[in-house]
């Protein structure tokens, strides 16, 4: 996959992993990190194998980003902004902000 060539438009400086990032305004996030040559978008929870976009449009749910420290955001559902810090997400995520039981290292799971 790749981009059709394209000199127009605003640009928006946001960031992937810490490292800076050019995109086009109106992009998703799913399409300016894909853009920027980063396919891989989270890990899964049990195994941890690498996941990117499949569908680009919110179906698959395979574009999980943590976005501004909100996890669970479907990268290709998404606008690009200015500012944007964008990360990978690693395994399952907290929901309405308790830790994942079933995290690794982190505790035992319930009984
Ligand atoms: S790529 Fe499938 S939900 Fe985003």
């Amino acid at each position: 996959m790749r981009r059709l060539p394209r000199d127009d438009g605003p640009r928006v400086r946001m960031e992937f992993e810490g490292q800076p990032l050019l995109a086009y305004a109106g992009d998703t996030v799913a399409a300016a990190l894909l853009a920027g040559n980063h396919w891989n978008f989270r890990a899964t929870p049990v195994s941890g194998a690498s996941r990117g976009p499949f569908c680009m449009m919110g179906v698959c749910f395979d574009c999980l980003v943590e976005i501004d420290g909100v996890a669970n955001r479907q990268a290709c559902m998404i606008e690009v902004r200015d500012g944007m810090r964008v990360k990978r997400q690693l395994g399952a995520s907290d929901i309405d902000g308790e830790a994942d039981p079933f995290a690794q290292g982190e505790q035992d799971a319930p009984s």
